[in-house]
């Protein structure tokens, strides 16, 4: 929290004490012309409200339109402050709950829990107001996505073992192209807004840095599952082209294009499919991406514009007429897209709507043994929700395996 440069809630402590309800309420508007100073206030006010202070009952109003406020974890996310509108939102469910009125205890208990869906107390409190409210379906399907959350964190799925390779030419090749993709190679600095700039190859080994100049962010152990798994469905005759639907600067999918070139493939195509615009802003049809914590389309680091892709794929030799650009967002690209089968088919759109939009558009697509990979799923909880959503509504227990702390995949079944 900043500085409180309004009254504060001592202060505000002090006027109500004496039963100064007009006093207490000027104190309290005021405390609004500072967004520190009032959400102290706010939760100093609901946690008041709970203790049924009249003098706090006269502020209900002004505690609602400061949830405003709360409403946008897009503005708050980023500076690790999250917790802090989400200790509001509980308390103001709690707040309503005590004075009966469900609805709203709903709402500041959904929003709370679309926040942090891995978390037993909203999801326990969402579960338990929705029961009161006589909402059973809503209740179980919350109970249904809160376990599946919890009991399916990437920490509790069998791990990849990362096979080493011969040293053949065509190995040889691949390993420099994983090593290159990546920058291992000479080791570039790291953006800011991931922490140490410094290179640090453990960051880079698993993905968990954003290089400067890479063509891949994925890190080396996700390069060598692509890899493996492009080697996998043409040693298993699996048929299909490949996508990756989010390519950033398209590291990831010259590998893959790499890989067919090195085994002499030609008749599979690689589709590279972004906005090439860096990620869109929370998308209305989903309530669960409107909830996001992530401010990912902010971030001008995250764009990379199709020219400098297709420049990208030209610099390694491999750019042909094999290689299909998709440009523009997912749920407008991919439902009509001109693709047969896939073999491999990547997810990194790190959003709850980029993910789901193109399990729903591509996955039929996918042959009996193909591979489905999401890049996020350890690390951003929407991926998670929507990869978790989608093999729900489809039924698809096909075992997952982690490949890092981050990536997921699984081979779909016949
Ligand atoms: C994390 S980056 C991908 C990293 C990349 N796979 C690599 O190897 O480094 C996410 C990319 O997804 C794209 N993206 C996310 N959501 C999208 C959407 N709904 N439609 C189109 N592109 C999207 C962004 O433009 C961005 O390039």
């Amino acid at each position: 929290m900043g500085n409180v440069t309004g009254p504060s809630a001592s202060d505000w402590e002090a006027v109500a004490s004496q039963g100064d309800v007009d006093g207490a309420r000027r104190m309290f508007v005021a405390s609004l012309q500072d967004l520190a100073g009032a959400r102290a206030m706010f939760i100093h006010l609901a946690e008041a409200l709970l203790r049924n202070d009249p003098i706090a009952a006269a502020h209900v109003r002004e505690v609602e339109i400061l949830l405003g406020f709360a409403d946008s974890p897009g503005a708050i996310a980023g500076n690790g402050a999250e917790a802090e509108p989400l200790r509001a939102k509980m308390i103001l469910g709690h707040m309503y709950r005590g004075l009966g009125r469900l609805t709203e205890a709903c709402a500041a208990f959904r929003c709370a829990y679309d926040w942090r869906p891995d978390l037993d107390e909203p999801a326990g409190m969402l579960i338990q107001v929705l029961q009161d409210s006589g909402n059973a379906a809503g209740a179980a399907e919350v109970l249904r996505e809160h376990s599946a959350i919890k009991l399916q964190p990437i920490t509790s799925l069998p791990r990849w073992t990362r096979p080493e390779t011969s040293p053949d030419a065509v190995s040889l090749y691949l390993d420099l192209l994983e090593k290159v993709v990546c920058n291992w190679i000479y080791g570039d600095a790291s953006h800011p807004s991931y922490g140490d700039t410094k290179f640090d190859p453990a960051r880079r080994e698993i993905g968990r840095d954003l290089p400067v100049q890479a063509h891949s962010m994925i890190g080396l152990r996700r390069l060598r599952h692509l890899r493996c798994a492009v080697e996998a469905v043409i040693d298993e005759d699996i048929s299909g082209d490949f996508l990756e639907a989010g390519v950033w600067r398209g590291g990831a999918c010259i590998l893959m294009k790499g890989v067919l070139a090195a085994r002499g493939v030609n008749d599979r195509r690689v589709y590279v499919a972004d906005s090439f615009q860096g990620l869109p802003p929370p998308d209305e049809r989903f309530q669960k991406d409107l909830a996001t914590l992530h401010d990912f389309f902010k971030r001008p680091e995250l764009a990379a514009s199709l020219e400098s892709v297709r420049a990208n794929f030209e610099k390694y030799g491999l750019l042909d007429d094999r290689v299909v650009f998709v440009e523009g967002l997912f749920k407008d690209t991919l439902p009509g897209l001109d693709v047969d089968r896939l073999a491999v088919l990547r997810l990194d759109g790190d959003l709850y709507a980029s993910t789901i939009d193109t399990l729903e558009a591509l996955y039929d697509k996918v042959s009996p043994g193909g591979f489905v990979i999401c890049d996020d799923y350890g690390a951003v909880l929407d991926a998670r929700r929507a990869v978790l959503d989608f093999r729900a509504s489809r039924k698809i227990e096909a075992p997952m395996t982690a490949i890092d702390s981050d990536g997921v995949f699984w081979r779909k079944e016949p």
